[in-house]
């Protein structure tokens, strides 16, 4: 990716590509769909995702779960191209079958540049999935906590809807396609100790749910990822975090359902997904706030 984001690298799709498509989508499904399961979450979106024929762009995709989901998009048979400033991680990601763009979500510029380049580069992009995140421990008893908050519901939230922004006129074109959010089970029950990122997730939700309502009847779906602890750099220092792993071909059960989920609950979230309707929430709250003896001056 050049600088400004001008350009994105595209690879041609491992596997045969779309002509396969219907062949190759059973033998997946065979392989992976778990039987019949009982959704946790009443309606559900438009129609299902054929995950093996997608043209799929993954931003905020050069590392953890926006990077394990777009392996496992590729290897599915998938198109996929990943978003992101790390541009040192970019030969390697393209060696490994993905294209690339450079794109800081917290930069409108940068967002229309990485946009312009991933229409030129995947004129077929169907699905964008909106990962860029950021979540930091605050002491809301300081003040300059108010830095952490304006960067990440900077990234969180107007990154969140800058990209959505920049690809809703494409995919209302084609008349199809799909907006995979990411919020948080945090978004459902807070962890009071990174606040901000607790209520940039909530955002996110609010946010998922009138854009599916708003989009509705045009053809493109929104579903919304709602991961819980999972072991990335992010969620690495829970020692309850999710194997990388297992989650995401958990997720990606999840989205070949037909027809798709529009919350992607992997059975670890369900706790708080559903703390306040099961009577858990005030336990889990007060539980979830004895991290915060760890923030200076705390731990009395
Ligand atoms: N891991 C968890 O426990 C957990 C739980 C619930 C929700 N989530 C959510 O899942 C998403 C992925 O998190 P992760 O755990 O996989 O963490 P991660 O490994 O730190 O990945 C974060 C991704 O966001 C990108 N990003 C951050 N700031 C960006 C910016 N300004 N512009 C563009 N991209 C940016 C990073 O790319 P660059 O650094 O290359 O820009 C990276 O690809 C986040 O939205 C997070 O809130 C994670």
């Amino acid at each position: 990716m050049t600088e400004g984001g001008a350009s994105a690298t595209r690879h041609a799709p491992r596997g045969g590509g779309a002509t396969a498509s219907l062949p190759r989508r059973k033998r997946f499904l065979q392989g992976v769909l778990p039987g019949p399961r009982e959704r946790e979450h009443g309606a559900p979106s438009v129609e299902g995702m054929d995950i093996t024929t997608r043209t799929v762009a993954v931003i905020g995709g050069t590392s953890g779960i926006g990077l394990e989901l777009a392996r496992r998009f590729r290897d599915a048979g998938s198109t996929v191209v990943v978003g992101g400033r790390s541009t040192d991680r970019f030969d390697d990601l393209r060696a490994e079958g993905l294209g690339t763009v450079e794109v800081d979500v917290a930069d409108g510029g940068s967002v229309e540049h990485a946009r312009d380049a991933v229409l030129e580069a995947y004129p077929d992009l169907d699905t964008v999935v909106t990962m860029s995140g950021i979540g930091v421990p605050e002491d809301l008893r300081d003040p300059a906590h108010f830095a952490i908050a304006e960067r990440t519901f900077d990234v969180n939230v107007l990154g969140t809807i800058r990209i959505v922004d920049a690809f809703t006129p494409h995919l209302l074109a084609r008349g199809n396609g799909t907006v995979v959010t990411v919020s948080s089970g945090i978004a459902f029950l807070p962890f009071p100790l990174m606040a901000s990122y607790a209520a940039s997730k909530a955002a996110v939700h609010a946010y998922s749910e009138a854009l599916r309502a708003q989009l509705a009847g045009t053809g493109v779906d929104v579903a919304e990822l709602v991961p819980p602890a999972v072991a990335t750099t992010m969620g690495d220092s829970n020692p309850n975090a999710l194997a990388l792993d297992a989650f995401g071909a958990e997720v990606m059960n999840l989205l070949a359902q037909e027809p798709t989920p529009r919350e992607l609950l992997v059975q670890a979230v369900q706790m708080h997904r559903w703390a306040e309707r099961d009577g858990t929430y005030d336990e889990l709250v007060v539980q979830r706030s004895a991290a915060l003896a760890t923030l200076p001056g705390r731990a009395d």
